[in-house]
C-alpha cells in the first residue's frame, strides 16, 4: 500500500516519558498505515505502549511525554507540525476517541445530553436546543431506549455499558473518518462487551469510518480486526493481515500471545 490510499500513515515514531531517574522509551520506531474504512488492531500487554501511539497521534501526550522522532500523516496532513489551533479542530471530529473508562470520560455534575450537545456545539456550531434535538437522534442510533428520558440523566445513572454507547455516540457524532477505540470494552462484562462490538463495528460499516482498535485481547482482534501489529515493549514485532499473522504468526512472542487464548479465539 503507498501513502496516498492510507487514512492514516505513521512512520519511524519514537515517544519519550521523562522520570526522574532518565528517560523512558515508551514506543520506539513504530511504522504502520490504516487503509481507509479498514480496522486496524494494536495489540500487546500492558504498558508496551499502545495508548501512548494513541495520545501521540492525537497530540494529548502530558508533559511528561515527549515525541521524539517520526511522523504522523493524516488524509494527507502532516499532524506533528500543525498549530495547536488546527489540531483542535480535528481533535473529537475527524479523529476521535473512545477510552477504556467511560466512567471517568464523563463529567459528573452534567447530564448526559448536555455532555453530548457540547460536542455538537464546538464543532458544529449548533445551538443547545438543536444540538440537545441531534443528542436524542444519536442516542437512538446507539440503540438507547427512551432517549429523551435519559439525556436528562447524570452520568453516575447509567450502567458502564450505557455508559460506553453514550461515548460511542459521541466519538461517531462529528461523522469521524478515524475512530481511535482504546480498549473499549475492558471493563465490561463479557455480554455486554459483544453488544458494544457489534454496534461499533455496524456504525463503522454504515459510515464507512476506520478504526484503530486497541486492545490486549487477540480473540477480539480475530473476531473484528482487518489488519494487526503486535506490539512488544514499545516496538511492532509483526504486522499484516489478520488471518495470516495470527494463524502464522512468524514471532515467538505473537505466538505467546496466541497461546495465553488459545481456544477462545475462532480462525
Ligand atoms: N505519563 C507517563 N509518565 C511516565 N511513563 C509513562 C506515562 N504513561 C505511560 N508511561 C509508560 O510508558 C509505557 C507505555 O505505556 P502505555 O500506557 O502506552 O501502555 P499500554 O500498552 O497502553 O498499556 P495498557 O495495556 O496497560 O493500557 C509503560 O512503560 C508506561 O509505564
Ligand atoms: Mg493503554
Amino acid at each position: 500500500m503507498n501513502s496516498d490510499n492510507a487514512i492514516l500513515s505513521v512512520s519511524n515514531l519514537s515517544v519519550n516519558y521523562s522520570a526522574a531517574d532518565g528517560a523512558v522509551k515508551a514506543v520506539e520506531n513504530v511504522s504502520f498505515k490504516i487503509k481507509p474504512g479498514s480496522t486496524f488492531a494494536l495489540v500487546g500487554r500492558s504498558g508496551c505502549g499502545k495508548t501512548t501511539i494513541a495520545l501521540a497521534i492525537l497530540r494529548l501526550l502530558n508533559g511528561q511525554g515527549k515525541i521524539t522522532g517520526g511522523n504522523i500523516i493524516f488524509d494527507g496532513v502532516d499532524l506533528l507540525s500543525l498549530a495547536e489551533k488546527e489540531m483542535r479542530k480535528i481533535r473529537g471530529a475527524q479523529i476521535s476517541m473512545i477510552f477504556q473508562q467511560p466512567a471517568a470520560s464523563f463529567n459528573p455534575v452534567f447530564t448526559v445530553g448536555s455532555q453530548i450537545a457540547e460536542t455538537i456545539m464546538l464543532h458544529q456550531g449548533k445551538n443547545k436546543k438543536d444540538a440537545l434535538a441531534d443528542s436524542v437522534d444519536l442516542l437512538k442510533k446507539v440503540d438507547i431506549d427512551q432517549p429523551e428520558k435519559i439525556i436528562r440523566r447524570y452520568p453516575h445513572q447509567l450502567s458502564g455499558g450505557m455508559l460506553q454507547r453514550v461515548m460511542i455516540a459521541i466519538a461517531l457524532c462529528c461523522r469521524p473518518k478515524l475512530l481511535i477505540a482504546d480498549e473499549p470494552t475492558s471493563s465490561l462484562d463479557v455480554a455486554t462487551e459483544a453488544g458494544i462490538l457489534d454496534l461499533l463495528f455496524r456504525l463503522q460499516k454504515d459510515e464507512n469510518i476506520s478504526v484503530l482498535l486497541i486492545t490486549h485481547n487477540p480473540g477480539i482482534v480475530a473476531d473484528r480486526a482487518d489488519y494487526v501489529a503486535v506490539m512488544n515493549k514499545g516496538s511492532i514485532v509483526e504486522q499484516g493481515e489478520t488471518e495470516s499473522i495470527l494463524k502464522n504468526p512468524s514471532n515467538s512472542y505473537t505466538q505467546s500471545l496466541i497461546n495465553n487464548v488459545a481456544g477462545k479465539i475462532n480462525l
